[in-house]
């Protein structure tokens, strides 16, 4: 296992390697397509990727692939995310958005080469096993978890709830659900992605699904903490949007201070379901540490 900055470092220097070239008459999609990959992130998703694969002890060569492919299609949901007709933002890891530099036209296409490219990675990948059926079935079924997460019954699903929701009265279920798929999804499927790549057993994929489901609605709890009281310097995106825009932000049905307890809550939860890995677990139980006080 490596570091969760090793990691980091290993993604970015790969970062662009599945950019296509379209060639001169296209040449503004790369473009646009890169300007959001290279801007900045954090690395959760394929970090997490990454290291799922490696502690049930597959090859971060095997993984990599997909580690990108979770990076290229978190990315485009922060693109469109950004759009006037969603969330309307000007700054997003740090920089203008997307439509802000290359129009929303070039965004919207930026979106969608990166999601279509993600696609043609996890559908490229298991053709390099043919002779290998247990690889195969490895690949197909990490392919498959990353590509229904990000689809219409997970992520898209979660931010069809959040746009719909900005007319509602919030509830706590419409804010679970929207916490569990907009966000929790894209932080789960990078894990059990990556258990599945090294084969892993079923309880392991059971109890990594918990903390990864912990995790990712803890992250996006804190998310909707930040945005009322966050540094906009350190997040890098406009502060007080939720509140703009009548989101379903968990701190506004519940309050700041049970936000923080929930957040707290998730992350010992999270914890707690890796308990008989003990300190194998390391990196997952110190990054679900690291992600409760984290400022960005
Ligand atoms: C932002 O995700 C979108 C949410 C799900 C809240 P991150 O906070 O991981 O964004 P980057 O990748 O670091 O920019
Ligand atoms: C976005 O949630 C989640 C996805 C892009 C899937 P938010 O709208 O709360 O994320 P930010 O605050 O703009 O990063
Ligand atoms: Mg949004
Ligand atoms: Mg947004
Ligand atoms: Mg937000």
């Amino acid at each position: 296992m490596h570091s969760f900055d090793e990691y980091r470092e290993i993604i970015n220097s790969h970062l662009t390697d599945f950019i296509a070239d379209p060639g001169d008459e296209a040449t503004e999609l790369a473009d646009a397509m890169k300007y959001s990959l290279e801007v900045g992130g954090k690395r959760l998703r394929p970090a997490l990727l990454l290291a799922a694969c490696e502690f049930a002890g597959g090859s971060i060569e095997e993984a990599l692939p997909y580690a990108l492919a979770l990076e290229y299609i978190h990315t485009y949901s922060l693109i469109h995310d950004d759009l006037p007709a969603m969330d309307n933002d000007d700054l997003r890891r740090g920089q203008p958005t997307n439509h802000k530099v290359f129009g929303e036209a070039m965004a919207i296409l930026a979106g969608d080469g990166l999601l279509s490219t993600a696609a043609e990675i996890v559908t490229g990948c298991p053709l390099h096993y043919c002779n290998d059926p247990e690889k195969i079935r490895n690949h197909v079924r990490a392919a498959h978890e990353i590509m229904s997460r990000a689809g219409a019954r997970g992520m898209i699903a979660g931010q069809t709830a959040d746009i719909k929701g900005e007319k509602l009265e919030p509830t706590a279920e419409l804010i679970r659900f929207i916490e569990l798929h907009k966000t929790a999804d894209l932080i789960t499927a990078p894990v059990r992605a990556g258990l599945m790549l090294a084969g892993s057993d079923d309880e392991t994929l059971d109890r990594f699904t918990l903390y990864a489901r912990d995790i990712g609605v803890a992250f996006q709890i804190l998310d909707d903490i930040l945005d009322i009281e966050g540094d906009q310097t350190l997040l890098g995106k406009t502060l007080g949007k939720d509140a703009e825009q009548g989101k379903c932000n968990y701190a506004f049905v519940h309050g700041l201070d049970a936000a923080k307890e929930e957040l707290h809550r998730l992350t010992s939860e999270a914890k707690n379901s890796l308990d008989p890995y003990g300190q194998n677990a390391v990196f997952f139980t110190a990054l679900a540490d690291s992600l409760e006080i984290r400022k960005y």
